[in-house]
């Protein structure tokens, strides 16, 4: 039997519920789902949460990602700073597919305040289902993310 896929999972206080109910989810999804929200005082900065779950994932400890802030900007920017994170924030199925199969991107973002399209299980069940196509002009766009120097 293979070991589930272990998903680290962050949020800031907008989040906090989103989040809760994201864990309760992929748990419910056979994942393995650890919670890096650090809450002082009912406040979490989104850079700590962010900069934490990408590190992990970055690190190789967690395969994927789910973050979440009031509108996923802050942990878009917290996240996409760690080198090897592609984290895209994915307000509907669409993005959710392609974000994974021309990004191959291993961070998903949600919003917990702004609008969303769709219903977040959705948007959560499809990024999680969808693999990265391959493809050898996505390959090459990834690989020069983490190397523009030498494009
Ligand atoms: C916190 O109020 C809010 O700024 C944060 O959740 C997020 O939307 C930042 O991008």
């Amino acid at each position: 039997m293979n070991a589930p896929e272990k998903i680290a999972v962050g949020s800031d206080h907008a989040a906090v519920e989103a989040k809760d109910r994201v864990i309760k989810r992929l748990r419910e999804l056979g994942r393995e789902a650890r919670d890096f929200t650090v809450l002082t005082g009912g406040k979490a900065d989104y850079p700590v949460a962010g900069r934490r779950v990408a590190l992990a994932v970055a690190g190789g400890e967690f395969q994927r990602g789910v973050l979440l802030c009031g509108t996923g900007l802050g942990m878009s920017f917290a996240a996409n700073r760690i080198r090897g994170i592609r984290a895209a924030l994915c307000l509907n199925s669409e993005f959710a597919v392609l974000s994974r199969e021309h990004n191959d991107a291993n961070i998903l973002i949600m919003p917990g305040r702004a609008t969303i399209y769709e219903p977040w299980e959705k948007i959560l069940e499809t990024w999680l289902a969808t693999p990265f196509s391959g493809d050898e002009r996505h390959v090459r766009r990834n690989r020069m993310l983490d190397a523009p120097e030498t494009e």
